[in-house]
C-alpha cells in the first residue's frame, strides 16, 4: 500500500516514516532528504535548491517532481511512504498521474495533527545522524550516553540550517498556504486519515497503524 504522511514541518513525518519503513518494508520517499542531497551537488541546480531551502520556501514544482518521478520507476517495492510529498495541488496531480501510469495507486493520506507551539519547540531541538538520517531530539529523543546513533553507530550528528525560528515561520506559512489545501483534496478522494500527533513517538505510531486498519 503507498501512502502519504502530510503535516506541518515538525509535526514527526520523517519519524513516524522511518517506523514503518522498519516495522513493515515500506520504502521512505522524503523530497526532503532528496533535496538536502541535491544541494550538495555544487551545481547551479545545487546552489538554487539551497537558497530556497535555507529560506523556508517551497522549491519548484517541477524538480521535486522530477525527483519522484526518477524513484518511482524502482519495481518490487512493499509499499512507499511520500513524506514531506506532494506539497501543493500541482504535485498532487503529477503524484496522481505517475502512479497510475506504474498501475499504482494510493491506499492513504494521513494527517498528522500538531499545534504550533509543539512545532517550534520539536524543530529547534532537532538533530540528525549525519550518516544515516536518524532523527534525535535534545528533549523527547536524546542522543544515546554514548554519543554514537542507535542506529547506524556514527558519532556526527548535524543541526539542518532551516530549523531555526525564522525559516520556521516561513516554512509554516507556505505550510498552511500550500500544503493544507490538500486535507480537502484527498478527503474528496475518500482516503484521508487524521492522526493526533501531539502525543509520544509510540502513541503516534499506534495511531497511524490504526488509521491503516492495521
Ligand atoms: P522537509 O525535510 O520535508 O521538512 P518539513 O516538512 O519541514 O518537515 P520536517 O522534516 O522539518 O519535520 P517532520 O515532520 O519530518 O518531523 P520529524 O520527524 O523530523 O523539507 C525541508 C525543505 O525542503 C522545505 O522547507 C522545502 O524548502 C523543501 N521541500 C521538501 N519537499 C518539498 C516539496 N515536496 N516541494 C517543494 N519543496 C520541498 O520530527 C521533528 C522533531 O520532533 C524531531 O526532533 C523528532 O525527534 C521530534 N518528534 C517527532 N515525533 C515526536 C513526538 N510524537 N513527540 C515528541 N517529539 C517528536
Amino acid at each position: 500500500m503507498n501512502i502519504i504522511l502530510i503535516g506541518p514541518p515538525g509535526a514527526g513525518k520523517g519519524t513516524q516514516a522511518r517506523i514503518l519503513e522498519e516495522e513493515r518494508g515500506m520504502t521512505q520517499l522524503s523530497t526532503g532528504d532528496m533535496l538536502r542531497e541535491a544541494r550538495t551537488s555544487g551545481t547551479d541546480m545545487g546552489r538554487k535548491v539551497a537558497e530556497i531551502m535555507d529560506s523556508g520556501g517551497l522549491v519548484t514544482d517541477e524538480i521535486v517532481i522530477g525527483l519522484i518521478e526518477e524513484r518511482l520507476q524502482s519495481t518490487g517495492e512493499v509499499g512507499f511512504i511520500f513524506d514531506g510529498f506532494p506539497r501543493t495541488l500541482a504535485q498532487a496531480a503529477a503524484l496522481d498521474d505517475l502512479l497510475r501510469a506504474n498501475g499504482e495507486e494510493l491506499g492513504a493520506v494521513v494527517e498528522m495533527q500538531v499545534d504550533d507551539d509543539a512545532l517550534v519547540a520539536r524543530i529547534t531541538a532537532r538533530s540528525t545522524c549525519a550518516n544515516c538520517g536518524e532523527v534525535y531530539n535534545d528533549i523527547t529523543r536524546p542522543i544515546p550516553d554514548d554519543g554514537k546513533c542507535s542506529n547506524c553507530g556514527a558519532a556526527d550528528f548535524r543541526r539542518r540550517a532551516d530549523d531555526n525560528e525564522e525559516s520556521l515561520r516561513t516554512r509554516l506559512m507556505e505550510y498552511y498556504k500550500k500544503t493544507a489545501p490538500l486535507i480537502g483534496y484527498y478527503y474528496h478522494a475518500g482516503l484521508l486519515r487524521q492522526v493526533n500527533g501531539l502525543g509520544e513517538i509510540d502513541e503516534v505510531k499506534g495511531e497511524i497503524a490504526a488509521s491503516l486498519g492495521r
